[in-house]
């Protein structure tokens, strides 16, 4: 019985470690990305993700892609309500790579959603026909300026939170703070 709660103790000490380590370590590297000028892994509210699916209005013909797809939970709910389109996640970063490779293995999505890892300001974006970025603001000038370069014309882009500098906006959806940005190139 002893031994049984040493287990016990020493498994749920255990957890309170590993959690404690990965605090420290995204919090670190939030501050680290931010001043490097790259978005850091703060994925996209759930509660946000039913109007974001609606707002990109996929069609079968599509092809959707997430520029820095963090865990892909966008594309993840895009593929449940739309499973027809094709779907692509962009991610520069190993940890959360490697994460949402283990997610979709996990979800049985690994054949339905593509994961690059890739900076996506070297990817070739000119088969896209939609595109989601939850991105900081210097990073969207620069992908504004990759866009009017590689984008099809039609190729729809929704911003969450962050606008484009200079398209204005077809749709503005969302609430104060967390607005959803709607655009057509
Ligand atoms: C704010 S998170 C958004 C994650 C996801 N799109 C979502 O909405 O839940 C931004 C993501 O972009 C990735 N990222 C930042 N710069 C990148 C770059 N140049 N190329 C590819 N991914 C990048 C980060 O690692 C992070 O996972």
């Amino acid at each position: 019985m002893i031994l049984f709660f040493k287990i016990v103790a020493f498994l749920v000490l255990t957890l309170i470690v590993l959690r404690l380590f990965f605090i420290q370590y995204f919090t670190k590297k939030i501050v680290e990305d931010y001043l490097k000028g790259e978005s850091p892994f703060i994925p996209v509210k759930p509660e946000f993700l039913e109007q974001i699916v609606e707002t990109m209005e996929i069609d079968e013909k599509d092809t959707v892609y997430d520029l820095g797809c963090g865990d892909a939970r966008m594309l993840v709910s895009c593929q449940n309500a739309h499973p027809e389109a094709k779907y692509i996640g962009i991610e520069k970063n190993f940890v959360p790579y490697f994460w949402v490779k283990l997610r979709l293995l996990y979800l049985g999505k690994s054949a339905k959603i593509k994961i690059i890892h890739q900076d996506f300001f070297k990817a070739d974006l000119s088969d896209a026909t939609a595109i989601f970025l939850y991105l900081i603001p210097k990073q969207i000038v620069r992908l504004e300026e990759k866009f009017e370069r590689e984008l099809k014309p039609g190729t729809k882009v929704l911003a969450f939170k962050y606008p484009l500098q200079k398209k204005e906006p077809e749709k503005v959806s969302g609430l104060e703070g967390d607005k959803i940005y709607f655009y057509k190139f």
